[in-house]
């Protein structure tokens, strides 16, 4: 039994005997638990990150907590998914150390919340590098170095970016991409036998890295409860298992589709206020013809 691991599944223990999933920001966060939902399921998985020595970390900890019995398995691989050598590298280093490629998470990301008119071309550029570029060229690279000739799953992981995405232009437009990528990816190379979907969390999803990257500790998090019909907190761990039934067989007639997992919280209200103003007059035609007849300048051509 995989007694040493801190997440357990509803899933079957053994499902992914033999199975390989490369995850992206496998470390932390979201992805972390996906990748001991994977480990608890038998997986060898692969852990990718920016950062060398995070990663690192995160796979010895990760790795101290597979029972000896246990099929399976943690690595990881230094990737900034931004750079198309370290893409191919960690594609080519992962099937050479496990073999073979089932699975494709895609769960690195990044953003930093900013109103739009502030965003720099080179913050901008740098969300959308890495959210939508680093998933495409991980998407690509897994068709190529394994999926197009043997079939496989890929998870692509968005956001709640369902009403726009105000505070975060860069990661809503990067988002919305992916979950657009995914239909086209799911029509191209559905004939070689790969599903490829999307999990969109929302942001009430709690976890230690989340409340690090937005500083200003739990209360962002908590100001958002009222707004959730769930009325609490999303878990990572009500992420991962999203991800491990839309990779197991249980989906097989799935794909090009998003599972949004949020509590209901896009379907209800949205934390963003508009301040009051009266900067948007209505339409007004009889007025423009007033204008029109007095002073004999065009102002319609209705
Ligand atoms: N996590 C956040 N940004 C990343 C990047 N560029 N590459 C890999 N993991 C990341």
């Amino acid at each position: 039994a995989a007694g040493g691991l801190r997440v357990r599944s509803a899933f079957r223990q053994g499902l992914f005997t033999d199975k390989v999933a490369i995850v992206t920001g496998g470390g932390t966060g979201i992805g972390k638990a996906i990748t001991q939902e994977l480990l608890y399921l038998g997986c060898k998985v692969m852990i990718a990150s920016r950062s060398e020595e995070k990663v690192r970390t995160a796979a010895a900890e990760m790795s101290s907590q597979i029972p000896t019995d246990s099929p399976a398995q943690i690595k990881a691989l230094q990737c900034n998914i931004r750079k198309e050598e370290d893409v191919k590298n960690l594609f080519s280093k992962t099937i050479g150390e496990f073999g073979k490629l089932d699975f494709l998470v895609n769960n690195a990301g990044g953003q930093f919340p900013s109103p739009a008119a502030h965003i720099s071309l080179k913050g901008w550029n740098a969300v959308v590098d890495t959210n939508l570029n680093g998933t495409f060229l991980c998407c690509r690279e897994a068709y190529h170095s394994w999926m197009s000739e043997h079939g496989g799953v890929i998870v692509n992981i968005i956001a709640d970016m369902w009403k726009g995405f105000p505070m975060m232009s860069h990661t809503g437009a990067a988002r919305a991409a992916v979950d657009n990528l995914t239909k086209s990816l799911a029509l191209e190379w559905a004939a070689n036998g790969i599903r490829i979907n999307s999990v969109a969390p929302g942001s009430s999803i709690y976890s230690d890295t989340a409340a690090r990257n937005y500083s200003s500790s739990d209360n962002i998090f908590l100001r958002e409860i009222p707004n959730i019909p769930a009325k609490r907190l999303g878990k990572p761990e009500e992420v991962s298992t999203a991800v491990c039934f839309l990779l197991s067989p249980s989906s097989a007639f799935i794909t090009g589709e998003t599972i949004k997992v949020d509590g209901g919280q896009s379907l209800y209200r949205f934390s963003f206020e508009v301040p009051d103003h009266n900067k948007q007059p209505a339409y007004d035609w009889e007025k423009l013809i007033k204008e029109e007849e007095s002073d004999g300048s065009p102002k319609s051509k209705l």
